[in-house]
């Protein structure tokens, strides 16, 4: 992949890219100090040869591009947390924000203004992760580092998400757990996959985590789909169309999210089937469902300590320093966040700031949260 590289030669990896690129930014500032006898330029000197435009009047402009907001998760979470630890690192950075809502050519524009524009760093959780190729390159000709936020791609300065093959081998090892609480042996019936949007690469990360626990389980996966653009709408269709087939009704569905298993319980609760389903994200409709006994788990992602990674590499990056990373992913400088499965009996732990127990509370009857615990 590395050899097909958009952003440099074939030997270009994570830190020698960062390395040029300092090297040249570190190279401009020294001879503007030169020619204008020490006016140094502390902030925003990542960009300060791109002219006009936010990079270059000393204020540092750091771009947001995120992917789709039917996930609760990135206009809630990942937007506000980003923006305060972007405060917290650089009281004077400005944010940028844009919402793709799901449509690749529309994030392309996104990012391509912010190009124009000159910001100084660029932080990008792609609809499409085979898409952004040649949109790097445009980055790379205006020495605009990029930041690969949740979603991997090749070429990026700073990668940080979740192992999220790992959460493919949690969710795999839920949908065993919740067939053993029922007393259902998992080599007894079909399991169907549902799973996330093809354009995603952790889409691709979590089906193969959850194949592969399922499979060492000897369990039988007898049909599975991929969910276009993660639309629950999508996720319940197929279901319902499996359901119409008549063949032998699924254990258990692996959905790969939370949307997803709210589209996938549309069908089976039509169809008065009671399989066993997954999830992720740890949202309130998931939470809601899992109180209700209709889903079995889903996976909780905790989302500051990911926003405060990519905020504290995105403020570094702009003043152009390497950003600090605990490990590397595909030579890239990476940071993972821990994920956990959350069940009926686990969800008071997680309520917090991120979840609240109001929230969750709202609208289901009452009895349910009192028994889990949830305050
Ligand atoms: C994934 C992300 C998940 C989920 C999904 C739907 O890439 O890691 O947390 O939100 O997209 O957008």
């Amino acid at each position: 992949m590395r050899t097909s590289h958009p952003r440099g030669s074939s030997s270009a990896t994570g830190p020698n890219r960062l390395h040029r690129r300092l090297t040249v930014a570190g190279a401009a500032v020294a001879i503007s100090a030169l020619a204008l006898t020490g006016c140094g330029n502390q902030k925003g000197q990542g960009n300060d040869e791109t002219g006009s435009g936010s990079g270059s009047d000393g204020d540092v402009t750091i771009a947001l591009l995120l992917p789709e907001s039917k996930t609760t998760r990135y206009e809630s979470l990942d937007k506000p947390n980003f923006e305060k630890y972007v405060a917290e690192a650089n009281p004077d950075a400005k944010v940028e924000y844009r919402n793709a809502n799901q449509d690749a050519s529309q994030q392309q524009q996104q990012f391509e203004a912010a190009v124009t524009e000159g910001v100084d760093v660029i932080v990008l959780d792609p609809v499409d992760a085979s898409a952004v190729a040649s949109s790097l390159a445009k980055a790379e000709a205006k020495q605009i580092p990029v930041v690969s936020y949740d979603r991997f791609f090749e070429g990026a300065d700073y990668y940080t998400s979740f192992d999220n093959k790992k959460i493919g081998n949690l969710q795999g090892q839920a949908l065993l757990d919740g067939l053993k609480a029922k007393g259902v042996d998992p080599k007894s019936g079909p399991v169907w996959m549902v799973n996330g949007d093809p354009k995603d690469p952790n889409a691709a990360d979590f089906k193969a985590g959850a194949e592969e626990t399922l499979r060492s389980a000897g369990v039988d996966i007898a049909a599975d789909h991929d969910t276009l653009d993660w639309n629950p709408d999508d996720a319940r269709q197929w279901v319902e169309g499996q359901l119409q087939g008549g063949g032998q009704k699924p254990i258990a569905i692996y959905a790969a999210n939370d949307g997803t298993a709210g589209g996938v319980l549309a069908a089976t609760t039509k169809a008065k089937q009671d399989p066993v389903v997954t999830g992720q994200d740890a949202e309130v409709d998931g939470l809601q469902n899992i109180l209700k006994g209709e889903q079995y788990a889903t996976i909780y992602k905790s989302i500051p300590p990911q926003a405060e990674f990519a905020a504290k590499a995105a403020t570094a990056l702009a003043g152009g320093e390497e950003p600090k990373a605990a490990t590397t992913y595909k030579d890239t400088p990476t940071d993972f966040v821990e994920a956990k499965v959350v069940t009926k009996d686990t969800i008071k732990d997680i309520v917090g700031d991120q979840i609240k127990a109001s929230d969750i509370c709202k609208g289901i009857e009452k009895k349910l949260c009192q028994d889990a615990g949830i305050e």
